[in-house]
């Protein structure tokens, strides 16, 4: 593959052959001296339309271990705020000969668009409520790590399904490896569609959680809510917020996942976010090892690549 838009566009085996090298990232990034020079002189553009801790802070944290020129276009700051437009913005970055772009955008399919009309790689960094390819693979490797496997887990994803790209690719991703996976939300926050999708439905968290391995927690995604159903942060806790008692009905061995942000007191408790049986940071430090290997995959595939 030149770009990575998508879980959609992975095999089983192009997932394991990316978690395999995230393992050696792992061990680099645990090392004193962490570079090594894959990307030596490739130069990678952030490109980052919507707000962003992990997801760009670990890109760019991956290039540089992999010893690219990483610039973050700082989009607050550029001509895009004149009204130029995402596909002229891409053009000219393009001009620049960047190797790789790593683009978030608002709008699900603008990233594939874009990819489209630049002559580099192109990896997803979030589009919309559709894909969030990176994130997916970061929480198959901290599974992994955690649970020895994921084929045959049971995997509840819990809460703003609807609005969530992290939702959407975990799905995705879970199935290719064989898992069992199960949404839990109220109908308002479920897409219409979701069980074709591959996945059993609960509205109720006690029920959802009996007997599962593995609970990702989602944020409610108020930002995406233009008025139409924004529920009360209160009740809502009540119903879907991730607390000891809730989190009783799954496995007692359970792991507790986020992708962050989090929004504390709404989707999820204190308690039970810093528990003994949270892998939320485990996330984080597994973010920057699974984007050093797709940049590197990717790398391997450029002009003149070693
Ligand atoms: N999980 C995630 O994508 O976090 P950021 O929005 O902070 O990048």
């Amino acid at each position: 593959h030149r770009h990575l838009l998508g879980v959609a566009g992975l095999s089983p085996a192009d997932i394991k052959g990316l978690l395999a090298s995230a393992e050696d990232a792992v061990s680099l990034s645990r090392q004193v001296e962490k570079k090594s020079a894959t990307l030596r002189g490739r130069t990678q553009i952030n490109l980052f339309f919507e707000n962003s801790t992990r997801t760009q802070s670990s890109f760019e944290i991956a290039g540089k271990r992999l010893g690219a020129d990483v610039m973050n276009m700082a989009v607050g700051n550029s001509s895009i705020k004149k009204g130029e437009t995402l596909l002229d913005t891409a053009a000219t970055l393009n001009a620049m000969r960047p190797d790789i772009i790593v683009v978030r955008h608002h709008a699900a399919g603008a990233v594939a668009l874009l990819a489209q009309k630049v002559d580099c790689s192109v990896v997803n960094a979030g589009d919309g409520a559709h894909e969030h390819p990176t994130q997916a693979l970061l929480d198959a490797l901290t599974i992994t790590r955690a649970k020895g496997r994921i084929e045959g887990l049971v995997v509840a994803i819990c809460g703003d399904v609807l609005h969530s790209r992290v939702a959407r690719s975990n799905i995705l991703l879970l199935n290719a490896l064989g898992a069992r996976v199960r949404v839990i939300a109220p109908s308002t926050l479920l897409p219409a569609d979701v069980e074709r999708l591959g996945v059993t439905v609960f509205r109720d968290m006690r029920r959802g959680l009996e007997g599962v391995d593995v609970v990702m927690m989602l944020r409610l995604q108020l930002e995406r809510m233009n008025g139409s159903f924004v529920p009360s942060v209160k009740e809502y806790f009540k119903h879907f917020g991730l607390d000891d008692a809730k989190l009783a009905y799954a496995k007692p061995d359970a792991v507790v996942m986020h992708p962050g942000p989090m929004n504390r007191g709404v989707e999820i408790a204190s308690d039970v976010a810093d528990g003994p049986r949270s892998l939320i940071r485990d996330q984080v430090e597994m973010g920057v090892a699974v984007r050093m290997a797709v940049l590197e995959t990717l790398g391997r595939r450029l002009p003149n690549a070693a």
